[in-house]
């Protein structure tokens, strides 16, 4: 058995997470862990909030709350609302952890010795109104490529153009808004980033049936220039991990801290190590997982995130590991995605449009929310969320599915046999054709799932459930039972087996049904079925179970309406 460690793109803390962001990567990446931990294998599934930089530092301001006491009450509340998606992280850990500034640093002190540090002396903006300077989202001004006037210090949103605070036109402070701004000389370190663009082509070029969306921006980023240019990797700010070698000062840099996006992917490391040092365990605990020279060689390391943040998990991240001349664990499998649109537009923070991690649980079953996005993931192209196609999902695929098939049997079985599976008859061609059928399903959806198709999947998934519907509907037990009881029996026996195969197989999708399910049947230690045949008369004559309650309300067309005007911002 394989291990398999995991990440999800770190969340910022800047805020709660809205549905496009839920399903970019956090979501998928916990399907995934729970599949691959249903199949046996050892899984690492690392997550955490991404604390450092300017969003942070202007979230807490805005809140008027001291910087660390922002971070610390937000990771609570993202850490709650990511059980309430019963996402299933080994470890959720924070980039501000004492691990991370450690790590960072070493890495930092690494990439010194392997001469991939270069001081840069740079022009940087200082506010004499807020008596600092103003790095990336501290300033905004007119975008020098597309104009736009909302562009930031490091970016402009509107073209997507990299920005230094020195390229933007008629520049203000994001703070105060002060114009009162000097340019000044300030000394940076760079990673000398572009020395290593032949050793990334050839990396990436080496790994085999990575998703097309993943390597094609990778490529991009490496030959139109821009994304591989050396970068600076420090800043002027007082939040961040404070540049040090090894805990040791670097002259000239007191007071400085490195950039976010430097440190950020690194937490990946840490959280492995925050989650050792909390269950006890020595650093050969986590080192197994990330050093290729203490055991990682057999791992299997697979991200997951949205496709802005494919040129840092692709280049900038693996030149950190590679540039260190360390033998680091580096990425096996990069799954990236689109983006969700909502009622054909934007997901927007600011306009309160579209749907928060925070509001979707107080409206659904997490198990509601899961099985939609997951069934339409943005895996091949940007997806759209509409009220009514979530509406026509959980309707259809969980009531009239699968719910349904669980009510009709085990009701039916309670009424005419009791609440133990009936005794009598056996399986016939109808059962087999079934099997047979489930059988050949189960291998695409298993294919998919190592593939890492989620959306395809969940169809696979859905076919499995239908497929039982159907055999129910053709058998006809209720018809059946009044001339021979015993064939109804083992129908009812043979679809109670059915219920909790699909316990199991819903398990990475719809984890607390699955649950539900498995508890019902009185299986709650099922495992993934090796053998379907044998699993399919796992549970023998006389076995109870219990008749669950019903399992996904429907969601009415009143209700419907009412939450599409509810959501619909303010525009
Ligand atoms: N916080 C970033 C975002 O939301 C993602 C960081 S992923 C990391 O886009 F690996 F760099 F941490
Ligand atoms: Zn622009």
């Amino acid at each position: 058995m394989a291990r398999i460690l995991i990440t999800s793109a770190l969340p910022y803390i800047n805020g709660i997470k809205h549905l496009g962001n839920l399903v970019g990567s956090q979501l998928p990446s916990d399907a995934y862990a729970r599949y691959m931990r249903a199949k046996g294998h050892e899984v690492m599934f690392i997550c955490a909030t991404d604390e450092h930089g300017t969003p942070a530092e202007l979230a807490a301001a805005k809140a008027g709350v001291p910087v660390a006491k922002f971070c610390a009450d937000m990771h609570v509340v993202q850490k709650d609302i990511a059980e309430g998606f019963r996402l299933s992280f080994d470890y959720f850990g924070r980039s501000s952890s004492d691990r991370n500034r450690e790590i960072t640093q070493y890495l930092a002190a690494a990439l010194g010795r392997e001469g991939l540090i270069e001081e840069v002396s740079e022009k940087q903006v200082y506010s004499h109104a807020d008596k600092r300077y103003l790095p990336d989202r501290y300033i905004e001004g007119t975008c020098p490529n597309c104009g736009d006037e909302k562009a930031r210090g490091d970016q402009c949103e509107n073209c997507t153009k990299q920005l230094n605070p020195t390229d933007l036109i008629n520049p203000r402070s994001a703070i105060s808004g002060s114009t009162d701004l000097e340019v000044r000389e300030t000394k940076h370190l760079y990673l000398k980033q572009s020395t290593m663009r032949e050793t990334l082509d050839k990396w990436i070029d080496s790994q085999e049936g990575w998703p097309i969306l993943t390597t094609s921006i990778a490529k991009k980023w490496l030959h139109d220039g821009d994304g591989l240019r050396d970068r600076g990797i420090t800043r002027d700010l007082d939040w961040g991990v404070p540049v040090q070698f090894d805990g040791a000062p670097w002259s000239g840099m007191e007071g400085k801290v490195f950039y976010v996006w430097f440190d950020a992917p690194i937490e990946y490391i840490s959280a492995t190590a925050e989650w050792a040092d909390a269950n006890g365990a020595g650093d050969e605990a986590w080192e197994r997982w990330w050093r290729v020279d203490k055991g990682a060689d057999d791992v299997r390391y697979v991200q997951f995130m949205g496709k802005d943040n494919v040129p840092f998990h692709t280049l900038s991240f693996p030149a950190t590991m590679m540039g260190s001349g360390e033998p680091w664990k580096l990425v096996d499998f990069i799954k990236s995605y689109n983006w969700l649109t909502y009622e054909g537009g934007k997901f927007s923070t600011s306009q309160g449009r579209g749907i928060f991690m925070n509001q979707a649980l107080e409206i659904f079953p997490s198990d509601y929310w899961r099985w939609w996005l997951l069934s339409n993931a943005p895996e091949s192209s940007d997806s759209n969320f509409t009220w009514e196609s979530f509406q026509g999902g959980i309707n259809k695929d969980l009531a009239d599915v699968l719910g349904n098939f669980v009510s009709r049997v085990t009701k039916f079985c309670r009424g005419k046999f009791g609440e133990e599976v009936p005794a009598g008859g056996s399986y016939g061609a109808a059962e087999a054709a079934v099997m047979a059928e489930i059988a050949k399903r189960l291998k695409v959806y298993e294919a998919n799932m190592e593939a890492v198709e989620l959306r395809k999947a969940a169809a696979d998934l859905r076919a499995i459930w239908a497929a039982g519907n159907e055999y129910l509907q053709a058998a006809a037990p209720w018809t059946i039972y009044k001339e021979s009881p015993e064939d109804a029996a083992a129908i009812v026996r043979f679809a109670l087996n059915l219920i909790r195969l699909y316990g199991v197989l819903s398990g990475p999708y719809i984890p607390d049904a699955s649950k539900t399910i498995l508890a019902a049947m009185n299986a709650s230690d099922a495992a993934w079925p090796e053998d379907l045949e044998a699993d399919l008369s796992a549970l023998p004559a006389g076995h109870a179970f219990t008749t669950p309650e019903v399992m996904f309300a429907k969601i009415t067309d009143e209700r419907r309406d009412e939450l599409e005007a509810q959501f619909a911002g303010e525009d």
